[in-house]
């Protein structure tokens, strides 16, 4: 069988990756993809191909011509631009939600108001298209708020705030400065809560659904909590789209399993399929709180895998991905078996640290970050330790080079959490970022805390 994974970041890589694993996928090309992939075992022996077509026309020329039996799109942005549509109009197999789905993420406001219709609890919210009145609603409210832009901001779209002032920045930023374009022309003010954030997943074949019995942990701020010094530097502890994972949760258990099915997924899904009408298949990614009291209350819906929670719990399943996946085209999702392996997996990412920019420096990621600083130490990782690359490129001269904030995954396996934490840190240890305007000192940078 033949896969396409259409994406280039870490979860779309770790797609491929697992796509991979199945005993019946023979090839699995990776489009627009990344080089980081050749990288990698199954990059280098040819069973993962990337293929570095973005144009969805020549995508679908590509599927038809090389017979893909599947095509699974593993990002948002793809999924809004209509690309499972387009396939499926000439016949081609997939997982993804239709264009019209995607808005479940998109529309932040259209999916509060459908939560709450259906008595999915949620924090309080309002929405404003109007800062002015953002600001009044801010300045009244008295407790403390998440100011969210309502359209898709890469994973990064919402600010959480301490106090009036920082909201009142948040509604300028997104309303005003439009730091996430026109996504931020609506926001959604959301009371903030506090208790332990859960990254809930089901797979949907447009008649069943298989919630993902096991889920993850992601560590979304930039820096860990004692890095004063950074968080001083940046204004705060930016969010970000996650800066490592863990996985099980140190929440997973059979009860809370269960009220989550009971209390979240199985009422928005039941909307999905009898209310709105929609025959969605493909992934939902459910992120919630569980607060000191035992309330769950979810704070976002989106229409596809985490990033970096996949990285993780794609480590643990068992379950043949190819299995899934052509379940959720045929509609035989209540035909799949669940299997978990024993092991906690960490996940630590690498990001573009602080770099000496042509003139003067680069903050490094979530600020303006350095690019093109050739990645050393890859060939010291140790057998059994996963990287999943993400904003990497390829230079003739230097070989893997950096090219995004978030540049790559290392993830470790064992069967105490501890285990992996070590392995993983040990190992990423070993990798670094030349700077070439620094006299090639390391670049890199990343969290000590993710596991804990
Ligand atoms: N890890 C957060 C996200 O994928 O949006």
């Amino acid at each position: 069988m033949k896969v396409l994974v259409y994406g280039s970041g870490g979860r779309d890589h770790c797609l491929a990756d697992k796509y991979g694993d199945s005993q019946q996928v023979d090839k699995v090309y990776f489009a627009p993809g990344n080089p980081g992939v050749l990288y990698t075992p199954k990059g280098k022996r040819g069973l993962i191909e990337r293929v570095p077509i973005r144009d969805f026309g020549k995508i679908v020329d590509f599927c038809l011509e090389k017979g893909v039996d599947i095509v699974d799109v593993g990002s948002e942005n793809p999924l809004e631009e209509g690309l499972i549509d387009l396939l499926n109009e000439k016949g081609i197999r997939t997982v993804g939600p239709l264009k019209e789905y995607v808005r479940l993420e998109s529309d932040r406001a259209f999916t509060d108001d459908l939560l709450v219709e259906i008595g999915v609890p949620k924090p309080e919210y309002q929405v404003f298209e109007d800062p002015d009145q953002a600001r009044k609603y801010v300045r009244n409210i008295g407790y403390q708020v998440v100011v969210k832009a309502n359209g898709l901001a890469a994973g990064k779209g919402a600010i959480v705030c301490d106090d009036v002032a920082q909201a009142e920045k948040a509604i300028h930023d997104i309303m005003e400065k439009k730091i996430f374009g026109d996504s931020g022309n609506k926001v959604v003010i959301e009371e903030r809560k506090y208790g332990t954030e859960i990254s809930f997943f089901a797979y949907l074949d447009g008649e069943h659904v298989m919630p993902l019995k096991m889920f993850a942990q992601d560590y979304k701020p930039a820096f860990d909590p004692d890095d004063t010094e950074s968080i001083k530097q940046f204004g705060g502890n930016l969010n970000t789209g996650g800066t490592g994972c863990y996985c099980p949760h140190k929440l997973v258990s059979p009860w809370l399993v269960n009220r989550i099915i009971k209390e979240i997924v199985n009422p928005t899904v039941n909307a999905i399929y009898n209310k709105l009408g929609w025959q969605y298949k493909g992934v939902l990614y459910f992120g919630l709180n569980l607060d000191p009291y035992d309330r769950l209350d979810v704070f976002e819906i989106n229409v596809r895998h985490g990033d970096p929670e996949w990285e993780v719990l794609a480590r643990k399943l068992s379950t043949d991905l190819f299995e899934i996946a052509t379940s959720v085209w045929e509609g035989k999702l209540d035909q799949i078996t669940q299997i978990w392996n024993n092991q906690y997996y960490v996940d630590v990412i690498a990001m573009e640290g602080r770099s000496k920019a042509s003139r003067g420096w680069n903050k490094g990621y979530p600020g303006r970050y350095g690019k093109g600083h050739r990645i050393k130490g890859l060939d010291q990782v140790e057998r059994g330790i996963a990287i999943f690359f993400a904003g990497v490129d390829e230079d003739p001269e230097k070989g893997l080079v950096t090219q995004g904030g978030r540049v790559l995954h290392v993830v470790a396996g064992n069967p105490t959490l501890e285990g992996a934490r070590e392995k993983a840190y040990r190992n990423i240890a070993k990798i670094s970022f030349e700077d070439h305007y620094n006299n090639g000192a390391n670049c890199m940078r990343y969290r000590k805390t993710i596991g804990l």
